[in-house]
């Protein structure tokens, strides 16, 4: 009889293979595999949790958080338009509190008490893991393997892999960390650890090299409703449907690279590959939707919002009042998010070419020089010499001086 019972979040990769091992071993638990589907593509699921099994785990469940991760995660980050330091769509950030939930929600089921996860002491998911659970569920204690253990090559890890009959695979193994979903994908480690060296080409799944796509530009046009994607081209989809179909045509027209300098949370500056077509595609053009749409003092103060929204997010504070307070603000504009944007897709590039709404507040027979013009020219005159008042005052002092 072990001595507890712990759930792990498990990925099928070598480190969490171990981590169930390790976990037997060292601490006597049982371990409980947690499969989280976020839209993941390298992975058979039931061979994942096949290995899971074969590993150790008493059981393995894979759950399917697809549904949750778009009309919960990635809808609110759409509506913020998240960027973190202005590049980075936040692709694992996102996905770490659905996770963090189920994690949770299975210990309390089958009475663990204990959840460990498979990060480095290096990383912000670490921080996504812990301060989640402890959002949720303080009483829960957590174990984080990659912390404690003294395997540090790879090398030690494979050795005690085989010593404890853990399946290593037989494909050389890849240099690279890679965490993937539906919002994109995550490339560290490797030759990109060297800031100089221009990313290789191989390491791109989801994007097609620039020089090698279409000759042609692709023009899609994307309907929104209430700040959500609700048709291609003409034909209604789903928001997820949007998502996907996007990551295809966007990424194979060569748009959705990332190649950032990024500030991680726990100190660290590290480079940072990524690739997210349809995360990209969307927010550019929601943004070009609310640019047309929004009162200016309100689509103003939304820019600052948005910021601290993705460094709120980034740095593990998806369970906090204050996301959800933003959150408050920044679905309170999004109704009037209603409209079509057509983007012009070409090697590498996406542009907005064109914007409409039955909500627009840009007003041609006010912003024009034609004939149409209804503008009333001699108000300015007054306007701009009341609003230039207290500069004139200072301007006229300082000439004293
Ligand atoms: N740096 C990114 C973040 O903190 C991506 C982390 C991805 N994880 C990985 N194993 N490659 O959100």
């Amino acid at each position: 009889m072990a001595q507890g019972k712990v759930v792990l979040a498990y990925s099928g990769g070598l480190d969490t293979s171990v981590c169930i091992k390790w976990l037997m071993e060292e601490k006597d638990l049982d371990v409980i595999a947690l499969i989280g589907d976020v839209g993941q593509e390298r992975q058979d699921l039931d061979f994942v949790k096949q290995k899971a099994l074969d590993s150790g785990a008493v059981e393995a469940l894979v759950v399917d958080m697809r549904e949750e991760f778009v009309a919960e995660y990635l809808s609110k980050a759409l509506f913020a338009n998240a960027l973190y330091e202005n590049k980075y769509p936040l692709v694992s950030a996102l996905s770490r509190p659905v996770i963090v939930k189920y994690l949770v929600q299975a210990a309390e089921e089958r009475g663990a008490e204990y959840i460990a996860h498979g990060c480095t002491g290096k990383g912000n998911d670490q921080a996504r893991f812990e301060v989640g659970i402890r959002a949720l569920n303080p009483d829960i204690k957590i174990i984080a393997p990659l912390r404690e253990w003294d395997l540090v090559t790879r090398d030690q890890e494979i050795a005690w892999a085989e010593k404890h009959g853990i399946p290593v695979p037989v494909t050389t193994a890849s240099p690279y960390s890679i965490d993937d979903n539906l919002w994109g994908r995550a490339i560290e480690c490797g030759i990109i650890e060297d800031p100089w060296e221009e990313p290789p080409f191989d390491i791109y799944a989801m994007t097609t090299n620039p020089t090698e796509a279409a000759d042609e530009p692709l023009y899609i046009t994307i309907g929104f409703e209430a700040g959500l994607p609700v048709s291609i081209d003409g034909k209604k989809v789903s928001y997820m449907d949007a998502i996907l179909q996007l990551n295809e045509r966007a990424g194979a027209a060569g748009f959705g690279r990332i190649d950032m300098i990024e500030n991680r949370l726990i100190g660290v500056k590290s480079h940072e590959i990524y690739e997210a077509p349809g995360a990209l595609a969307l927010i550019t053009a929601h943004k070009a939707l609310e640019e047309l749409v929004l009162e200016r003092d309100t689509l103003r103060y939304k820019h600052q919002i948005e910021q601290d929204w993705a460094s709120y997010v980034y740095d593990a504070k998806w369970f906090s009042p204050l996301r959800e307070a933003l959150d408050g603000f920044i679905a309170s504009t999004q109704g009037v998010v209603c409209g079509e944007v057509r983007l012009k897709l070409y090697k590498g590039s996406c542009a907005v070419v064109g914007r409409k709404s039955d909500l627009a507040l840009y007003d041609v027979t006010l912003a024009t020089y034609g004939e149409e013009d209804s503008f009333d020219r001699e108000a300015a005159a007054g306007f701009i010499e009341l609003f230039g008042l207290p500069t004139q005052v200072w301007g006229r002092q300082q000439r004293k001086l």
